[in-house]
């Protein structure tokens, strides 16, 4: 069957954010386990203990009717440590998590990086400032490649390059100089991109049914006014904070603008003459999108520093919220359904090919009521409107083969604790008492389980 034959009706998590267990069956720590937490906020601990809900988590998943689940693996509960040996009790809890997917119908969609790894390989050699994190990388994909080939047909390389790349304590140590630190963010991202070029061609050569991708985090960036100033620094943003990224994927090369930017700034990654064929001798089957909100960008000349925003550190614009938006409580940029289309029409210009939204979705602090119930009218109103953008593509003829809301149920956020919650089913845990952890549908659960149901949002 083709990419794009069957619409897929999904729902998104990552590993760290809801397995708990952290360290027991022979799991070695992730760099999520490690970083500090504020106190008073939940850890990765527990999380939603899916690693003990499991069964549970995947009947409501088939209740729901996903016909795909976009799930993580943690690299760390399959390789504890430096030594890279695969943890067998590891493997048999994807093994069964898997296997229990399928017989409900339900394929899996599985990411192998999402913003950790086993903090053994930053002790060891400095993770991701290291070649040898490519081949640690690659050797994880293989592992994981040839042990699910039967049953996994869609992987995912890295979960939003932009940040698990940026945010350094989640991939290599803490750099106190913020020239050295973009300098390393950008060599960082560099080594991401081979490592994911190597996986393509790796996955190819075990099954070449299967389809692989990356998912990237879309930014979409509207100019402030329509001054041209203006207008030119948005789409800098975009070239700078997502095409930079995707056009290593897919083309295997930065754009002449944004070589130029990089080596202008005395940024420009260091390369070796080997890595030119493994950048350009693969290429993604598909990418994933996530979209939460747009931003807008101004023109301001300001001197060249590197704390405007992580990973872009820009001197001539800054990012800026959109008067046109509604803000939320935790989306202080605003909410907007419009972004979405716009945002998956221009990757789609660039790179023809399908796309899939990997996660979209509110952030919501929510408590039970009296009687034991989540009403998320704002949640079903904004995933509404996100998959009405989404069928609009496809009625276009966009590629768009699938749909999945972040997140399936309320996960540990990525930096805020447990009180930010996205899901369509409700954990019920507070920030420091996990308690027994229990799954309580909300509005929006049925609500989706209708839209799946009927192909409609209304
Ligand atoms: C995406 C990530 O960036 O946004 C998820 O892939 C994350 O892991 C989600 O949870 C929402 O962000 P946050 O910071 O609210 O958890």
């Amino acid at each position: 069957m083709s990419l794009t034959e069957k619409f897929l009706w999904g729902a998104s998590t990552s590993a760290f954010q809801i397995e708990g267990a952290y360290n027991i069956d022979g799991k070695g720590l992730a760099t999520t386990d490690v970083r500090h937490v504020p106190e008073g906020m939940a850890d990765t601990k527990v999380a939603c203990d899916h690693y003990h809900h499991w069964k549970e988590d995947v009947d409501l998943m088939a209740e729901l009717g996903l016909n795909t689940y976009r799930m993580g693996f943690s690299w760390s509960r399959i390789m504890p440590d430096e030594t890279l040996t695969p943890n067998p009790k590891g493997l048999s809890f994807y093994d069964q998590l898997i296997d229990y997917l399928l017989e409900k119908n339900i394929e899996p969609l599985v990411t192998l990086y999402h913003f950790e790894c086993p903090q053994a390989l930053v002790d060891a050699f400095g993770g991701w400032k290291s070649r040898k994190m490519i081949d640690a990388y690659v050797k994880y994909a293989e592992v994981c490649f040839r042990h699910f080939k039967d049953r996994v047909k869609k992987w995912v390389t890295v979960n939003e390059q932009f940040i698990a790349t940026a945010a350094p304590d989640l991939a290599m140590g803490y750099i106190e100089d913020p020239y050295e630190r973009s300098k390393w963010i950008y060599q960082i991202s560099y080594h991401v991109s081979l490592a994911e070029h190597r996986a393509f061609s790796l996955l190819k050569e075990i099954d070449p049914e299967a389809y692989i991708g990356p998912v990237c985090s879309i930014q979409v960036v509207y100019p402030a006014t329509s001054d041209p100033k203006d207008v030119a620094a948005a789409k800098e943003a975009e070239e700078m904070m997502e095409f930079i990224l995707l056009d290593l994927s897919v083309y295997g090369e930065y754009s002449p603008f944004a070589k130029t930017w990089l080596k202008k700034r005395n940024l420009y990654p260091e390369t070796k003459p080997e890595d030119a064929e493994i950048l350009h001798s693969s290429k993604p089957d598909f990418i994933g999108v996530n979209y939460y909100f747009s931003t807008c960008a101004k023109y301001e000349e300001k001197p060249f520093g590197f704390d405007t925003s992580f990973f872009w550190a820009a001197d001539d614009c800054r990012i800026v919220p959109n008067e046109h938006v509604q803000k939320t409580e935790w989306m202080n940029m605003g909410t907007d359904a419009l972004g979405l289309y716009d945002g998956m029409r221009k990757i789609y210009e660039r790179y023809h090919l399908p796309l899939i939204v990997t996660e979209n979705g509110i952030a919501v602090s929510e408590k039970l009521d009296e009687e034991g119930k989540i009403h998320d009218d704002y949640r079903i109103a904004y995933l509404k409107d996100h998959i009405d953008q989404v069928l609009k593509l496809r009625e276009e003829g966009y590629p768009v083969f699938g749909y999945c809301p972040w997140s399936f149920m309320d996960v540990l956020s990525s930096h805020q604790g447990f009180s930010k919650r996205y899901g369509l089913v409700f954990i019920d845990r507070t920030e420091t008492d996990p308690k027994e952890c229990a799954r309580v549908r909300k509005d929006s659960f049925f609500w989706y389980q209708n839209v799946i149901r009927t192909g409609k949002t209304v």
